[in-house]
């Protein structure tokens, strides 16, 4: 989603805006700008629909744009289309700009009353309701600060904010509700950012604002308030990330590098959570004990991806005899629920932000859920802090929109999950011993895994000309097959559906011809013998096969069926090592596709919107 960085600098601030803009691209995006206050005081505005390329194209046609006070934003568009008009940032009076993450959900009424009031609009968005209307409480007399007081108190919905008066140069306003927002401090410089990754090349020490924070900073001075001006104390914090963490180094997409890191991934989010029969139960926090022991039933939320391994994490919890439900975030906030007793919520998510994820815990905290846990990669994020207990998953910056190894930490962290919780059902020492050893060969078996790569190379040439896909699986590794189709489908555009293989017959069967790419993945499980059956169902309507089978499973390729084996491993790790051929395939057809890899149409990492 859109992307904030601001800076008050000694020096030209343009430099600084356009590595941040650079380092947050990941987020997604499809429009950018920045304003400056130049050294004459007088506010200039650049904005580009596309890529930052486009950006920076317009700065170097331009007078140049110059001086040490700016905020610049990437736009992930909502309202108006992601033309130059609706591209952040937003000014009012040739003197107040503001770049916004978030929705303005009254922007309609609060537009038609500044119209009235004699204000004039530019754009399509609901974001330029917020800086006319600071402009208007400036104009009858408010100071910059109680204006932006004043225009917040104004606004329903979730915002980011970063605010510059051309009059006040040297100073940024920016307040958070809902949306994510850092502080960060250098040396005679401080920072406005989304996250701490736009900054690193500059500090690590950064604070995070809570929600209802306004701040205003200088150059060398930081002071939080609530809307009614109280101060706010917040913790400094030191980021671990390096500037190196987020380079591409040799590979030719973010993604390709996250896929060949999940070996180490894995690893690290196995380091120090296991002993050599043992999974560590003070790593979910010191509560943990207490609150698993009365936990009798666990409910998971989460979107996207982080869903699919909730759905993995279904069946291994109640494989142990815990009682699971998994729900799409969303879906969940959509309806009442009958609570059941004693259940945990365990919320998943890569980046802590997502709006639907977070709005859905709250939500289950009102309904009457006992407890929560938050599953994540982002140790700042909003989720984390606002839950009870916290197993982080140590996949590091994942920057390719379409996640890969955040997904492979999340089934390691649940796999963890699932062993401490199997022991109160019953799963004994002998087991989990047997359990933590396979978890111990994972990062091995993951990097086996990746040698597939140049069969899989090969295979997605089948792909070229494809708009369709069908993707089959059959028990714990269906959620895999859905992860296969969601990959495939987000970055190479071919329309990909994962279904159960046992539905088949229900419906999408009728989907299968010669023209149809139907792709299965055949772990050695109780499954396989009607996975053989549902594979000569498409094999007989001339369907062509991709099986990717465990080599146990003596599987060979014939007309119409492609076999790639890959290595047997104990069934508890079984859908992890399956996922790994299937985004090498996703990325091998999106390389062949030529679409934008890293940053697909339309999607961005962070949804931190409705
Ligand atoms: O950060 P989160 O894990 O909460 O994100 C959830 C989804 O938006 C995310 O997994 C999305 O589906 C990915 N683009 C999938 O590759």
């Amino acid at each position: 989603m859109c992307g904030i960085i601001g800076a008050i600098s000694k020096a030209d601030v343009l430099p600084i805006l356009l590595d941040g803009l650079k380092r947050l691209e990941y987020r997604g995006y499809d429009s950018s700008g920045l304003a400056i206050i130049q050294e004459k005081g007088s506010l200039s505005r650049l904005r580009a629909p596309g890529k930052l390329i486009e950006l920076e194209r317009t700065i170097d046609a331009s007078e140049g744009i110059h001086g040490r006070t700016g905020i610049a934003h990437t736009r992930w568009a909502t309202h108006g289309p992601p033309t130059e008009n609706n591209a952040h940032p937003h000014v009012s009076g040739e003197r107040i700009a503001l770049v916004c993450n978030g929705i303005v959900e009254n922007h309609e009424e609060l537009r038609n009353w500044l119209v009235d009031e004699g204000m004039d609009f530019h754009s399509e968005t609901d974001t330029e309701v917020i800086v006319n209307l600071i402009r208007l409480h400036m104009d009858r007399g408010s100071d910059f600060m109680s204006a932006v007081r004043e225009s917040i108190g104004a606004l329903k919905g979730a915002y980011a904010l970063g605010i510059v008066n051309a009059d006040e140069p040297g100073r940024i306003i920016g307040a958070r509700r809902g949306s994510p927002l850092i502080v960060g401090v250098g040396k005679d410089e401080t920072y406005l950012a989304s996250d701490i990754s736009a900054l690193i090349a500059h500090t690590r020490d950064f604070i995070v604002l809570e929600n209802g924070d306004i701040v205003d900073i200088d150059q060398n001075r930081v002071t939080i308030t609530d809307l009614d001006g109280r101060p706010q104390d917040r913790d400094m914090r030191t980021s671990t990330l390096s500037p190196r963490s987020t380079e591409l180094g040799n590979h030719r997409h973010y993604m390709e590098k996250e896929i060949h890191e999940q070996g180490q991934a894995a690893s690290d989010t196995l380091e120090g959570r296991i002993t050599a029969r043992r999974v560590l139960e003070a790593c979910f926090g010191t509560e943990a004990k207490r609150i698993f022991d009365k936990t009798r039933a666990i409910q998971i939320l989460a979107c996207g991806t982080s869903y699919h391994a909730g759905l993995v994490a279904r069946y291994w919890l109640e494989d142990l005899g815990i009682p699971c439900q998994v729900e799409i975030a969303s879906e969940f906030l959509s309806r009442k629920h009958a609570v059941p007793r004693d259940c945990l919520v365990v919320a998943l998510s890569q980046s802590g932000e997502t709006i639907d994820t977070l709005s859905s815990v709250a939500y289950a905290k009102e309904c009457g859920y006992a407890h929560s846990l938050a599953i994540c990669n982002a140790p700042d994020s909003s989720l984390v802090r606002d839950s009870e207990l916290v197993l982080m998953t140590h996949a590091g910056p994942e920057i390719g929109v379409a996640s890969t190894k955040a997904f492979v930490t999340q089934l390691v962290a649940l796999r963890l999950f699932a062993i401490v919780m199997g022991r109160r059902a019953g799963l004994d020492m002998a087991e989990e011993s047997k359990l933590v050893r396979e978890l111990r060969e994972l990062p091995a078996r993951i990097e086996s895994a990746l040698e597939l790569e140049s069969a899989i190379q090969a295979i997605a040439e089948q792909f070229a000309n494809k708009q369709h896909a069908l993707f089959l699986g059959r028990g714990i590794h269906y959620p895999i097959a859905l992860e296969g189709a969601l990959k495939l489908k987000e970055i190479s555009y071919v329309h990909a559906e994962a279904y159960p293989a046992g539905e088949l017959k229900h419906g999408p069967l009728a989907l299968v011809d010669s023209e149809m790419p139907v792709v299965s993945v055949a772990p050695n499980d109780m499954q396989l013998g009607k996975l053989k059956g549902n594979i000569e169902e498409v094999r007989a309507r001339g369907g062509k096969l991709i099986v990717f089978a465990d080599s146990d499973t003596r599987l060979s390729s014939r007309e119409n069926l492609q076999v790639i084996n890959v290595a047997s491993v104990e069934s508890s790790i079984a859908p992890i090592i399956f996922t790994i051929p299937l985004q090498l395939l996703a990325y091998h057809v999106a390389l062949i596709k030529g679409t934008d890899i890293d940053k697909p149409r339309n999607l961005a990492k962070s949804v931190t919107v409705e």
